[in-house]
């Protein structure tokens, strides 16, 4: 059975994507300092995987700590998914955005190349298109001006694997840019837990309907988009682990030096009248919501081109938008049992 270190494996995507692990025959191995997640997620992991996963707890930079992992277990690949994501934060927060997003992957990349450990996917996001000018947008689509110093994070990550493997590293790394990862694992056991006030739409719809928010804004209708909001691609979180799994067996087919970037997203555009009112249906309520202004820096409408991933990894996303937003709601119902 291959071990792979999973950074960041506590957190929403990264317990999701342990579960999809197990399930094709690896061992995951989390590290993970806590700092946006809680150590009972380990415990939900056993339960759906009836495995017992070792988990570390600390910063991925930690470069003792990654040595003892590596003393511990034989590594075949890692997947770093540990960084700070609050766009907002990160522009008061600067240089903790850049030490921790940048400086971990650096600390990761150096521990890799130390112990010979080749196979690496970086989280990388749709962020780094900005507002594209032409939509869908391929892997092709010239990366913008970052909206935010933690957009910036994920397009300097980008631009020091590329570096990497030109310097003739035998590393072999995949990057996936996410878009916007919504859902949870179907037993409701596992899901993004978002702490204070959400600032993503499905976690503030959920919480809505929970009755621990008053009501949701819809922030503006006046774009020029079918019904005047946002578009987004919002991709199961399930589909989103399985991408990881597909990307991960690619690389060990590889030879050394190899770097590629593939965008996950389902290749369609939602509105988010359209995610609101599928949530009602598709969950029989109705949420308490109303129209407000346009929230600054926000990007009008992105959607994926897929056609590489699908071609390249043979991955495809298996659930509708109506399916990933009948597991957020199990999910919240269940956090508020
Ligand atoms: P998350 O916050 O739920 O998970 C990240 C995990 O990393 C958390 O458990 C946190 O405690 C841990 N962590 C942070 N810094 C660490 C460090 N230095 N050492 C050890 N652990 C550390 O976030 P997520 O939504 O699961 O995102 C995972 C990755 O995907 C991130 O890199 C994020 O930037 C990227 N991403 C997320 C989205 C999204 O919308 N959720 C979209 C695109 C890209
Ligand atoms: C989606 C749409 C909002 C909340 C963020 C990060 C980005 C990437 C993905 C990580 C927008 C609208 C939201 C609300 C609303 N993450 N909305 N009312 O904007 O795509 O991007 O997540 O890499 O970096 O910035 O996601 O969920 O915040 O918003 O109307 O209360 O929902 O205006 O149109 P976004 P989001």
């Amino acid at each position: 059975m291959k071990n792979i270190l999973i950074t960041g494996g506590a957190g929403y995507i990264g317990s999701h994507t342990a579960v999809e692990l197990i399930k094709a025959g690896y061992r995951p191995i989390i590290i993970d300092d806590l700092s946006n997640s809680q150590e009972k997620v380990l415990e939900r992991l056993e339960e759906i995987t009836g495995m017992k996963i070792p988990f570390y707890l600390g910063d991925c930079a930690d470069r003792s700590l990654l040595d003892q992992i590596a003393k511990d277990h034989k590594l075949s690949g890692v997947i770093h998914f540990a960084a700070f994501k609050a766009v907002g934060e990160s522009t008061q927060k600067p240089l903790k955005y850049y030490k921790n997003n940048v400086g971990s992957l650096v600390a990761l990349l150096e521990f890799m190349e130390a112990h010979s450990i080749l196979d690496l996917v970086f989280s990388s996001s749709c962020t780094v298109y900005g507002q594209p000018d032409t939509l869908p947008v391929t892997e092709d689509t010239p990366r913008k001006e970052a909206e935010s110093p933690y957009g910036n994070t994920k397009k300097v990550c980008e631009d020091i694997l590329v570096d990497l493997i030109k310097s003739k590293s035998d590393l072999k790394i995949i990057s996936l840019r996410y878009f916007n990862p919504i859902g949870a694992h179907p037993s409701g056991k596992i899901g993004e837990l978002p702490s204070g006030v959400p600032n993503n739409l499905v976690p503030f719809v959920t919480q809505t309907a929970a009755g621990i928010r008053e009501k949701l804004t819809v922030f503006g209708d006046d774009y020029y988009t079918p019904d005047g909001s946002c578009v987004r691609d919002f991709i199961h979180v399930m589909d989103l682990a399985d991408a990881h799994v597909k990307a991960l067996s690619f690389l060990e087919n590889k030879n050394t030096n190899f770097y590629d970037v593939f965008n996950v997203g389902t290749g369609n555009g939602n509105t988010v009248l359209e995610v609101i009112h599928t949530f009602e249906e598709v969950n029989d309520l109705k949420l308490n919501y109303e129209i407000g202004p346009r929230r600054p820096g926000d990007v009008v409408k992105i959607w994926a081109d897929t056609t590489k991933i699908n071609q390249v990894l043979g991955w495809y996303p298996k659930n509708s938008l109506a399916d990933s937003l009948r597991d957020s709601w199990n999910w919240e119902k269940k956090l508020n049992e």
